[in-house]
C-alpha cells in the first residue's frame, strides 16, 4: 500500500477563484491537478490554466461538458447522466481536485458536489472570497460540510486582505483560515510562485493522507474531522 496525499478544492460559489488557488497550491505542493467535472468549453478549461499558471500534470476531466451551466444542465444537454459511483482518483503521489461551483452545486437530479467529495473520500480546503456577505457564504457551507461527515482542512481566502472578516470565519465556523491569496496583477506563473505556502497550511496538508489499496480503492487514512482547530493571528500570515 503506498501513501499518497489528496484533498479537494471546494467553493463557496462559483469564480471565487479556486483554479488560482489549485494552480498556486499544486505549485507549492507539487502535485498534480484533477478538474473531474469541466462545463464550459468555449473558453479555456480549468485544466488549460492551472497548466499555463503553475506547470504541473493535469489529468483528464472525467466529464467535459460544453455549455456554462451547472453540471446537472450542461449534462442533462448533451444527453449525459453523470453517474459518480465509479469515479476513482488518478493514481499519483499528490493531487488537487478541483470541484464546481459550491458544495451543492447539482451534479444530477439527486447528487451534488458534496456526493462527489463523499465518493472520492478526500478533505476539503474551502475557498471564499473576501468580499462583503463571505462570512454567511462561508459559515452556511462549513456546516453543511460538516453535516454531511465530510473533513474541513480550513478555509482560503481570495481577494483583498480583511483580517476583522477571517476572525469572524474563525470564529463563527470555528476553523482556521490557512491562507490569504491577494489579487494578482498581473496573474501569471511567477506571481504564483513568489507566493510562499503559509505554516498553518503546510500543518493542514499533513491530514491530507490517502492510502492506495490493492483492490484499487483508495481510503483515506486520517480520520480526523476538522483538521486543525481554530487559532491565530492573521497578520502573521501576510
Ligand atoms: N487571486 C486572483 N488574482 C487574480 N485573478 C483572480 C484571482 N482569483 C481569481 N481570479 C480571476 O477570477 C476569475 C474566477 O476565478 P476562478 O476561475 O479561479 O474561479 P473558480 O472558483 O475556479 O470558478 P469555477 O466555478 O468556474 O471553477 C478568473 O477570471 C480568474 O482569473
Ligand atoms: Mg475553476
Amino acid at each position: 500500500m503506498n501513501k499518497k496525499q489528496a484533498l479537494f478544492v471546494c467553493g463557496t460559489d462559483t469564480h471565487v477563484g479556486k483554479t488560482i488557488v489549485s494552480a498556486w497550491l499544486a505549485h507549492h505542493w507539487q502535485a498534480t491537478y484533477w478538474k473531474p467535472i469541466q462545463s464550459g468549453l468555449e473558453e479555456d478549461s480549468d485544466s488549460q490554466r492551472v497548466a499555463a499558471l503553475a506547470n504541473v500534470t493535469c489529468h483528464a476531466e472525467a466529464w467535459r461538458l460544453k455549455a456554462p451551466l451547472s453540471p446537472h444542465q450542461a449534462a442533462a444537454q448533451e444527453g449525459i447522466d453523470i453517474q459518480l459511483h465509479h469515479l476513482t482518483l488518478p493514481s499519483t503521489p499528490r493531487l488537487v481536485v478541483e470541484g464546481a461551483g459550491g458544495l451543492l452545486t447539482p451534479l444530477n437530479k439527486t447528487q451534488c458536489i458534496a456526493h462527489l467529495i463523499a465518493q472520492l473520500n478526500l478533505p476539503v480546503l474551502l475557498v471564499a472570497r473576501t468580499a462583503l456577505g463571505t462570512i454567511n457564504h462561508t459559515c452556511l457551507t462549513i456546516e453543511a460540510i460538516r453535516a454531511r461527515g465530510i473533513t474541513l482542512l480550513g478555509v482560503v481566502m481570495v481577494g483583498d486582505k480583511n483580517a476583522a472578516q477571517c476572525t469572524a470565519i474563525e470564529h463563527y465556523a470555528q476553523t482556521s483560515v490557512l491562507a490569504e491569496i491577494p489579487w494578482f496583477t498581473p496573474l501569471n506563473p511567477s506571481q504564483l510562485a513568489q507566493l510562499a505556502m503559509p505554516t498553518l497550511l503546510k500543518t493542514a496538508l499533513a491530514h491530507t493522507n490517502i492510502t492506495d489499496q490493492p483492490s484499487g480503492y483508495l481510503v483515506r487514512s486520517d480520520n480526523t474531522r476538522d483538521a486543525i482547530g481554530q487559532a491565530h493571528n492573521h497578520t502573521e500570515q501576510a
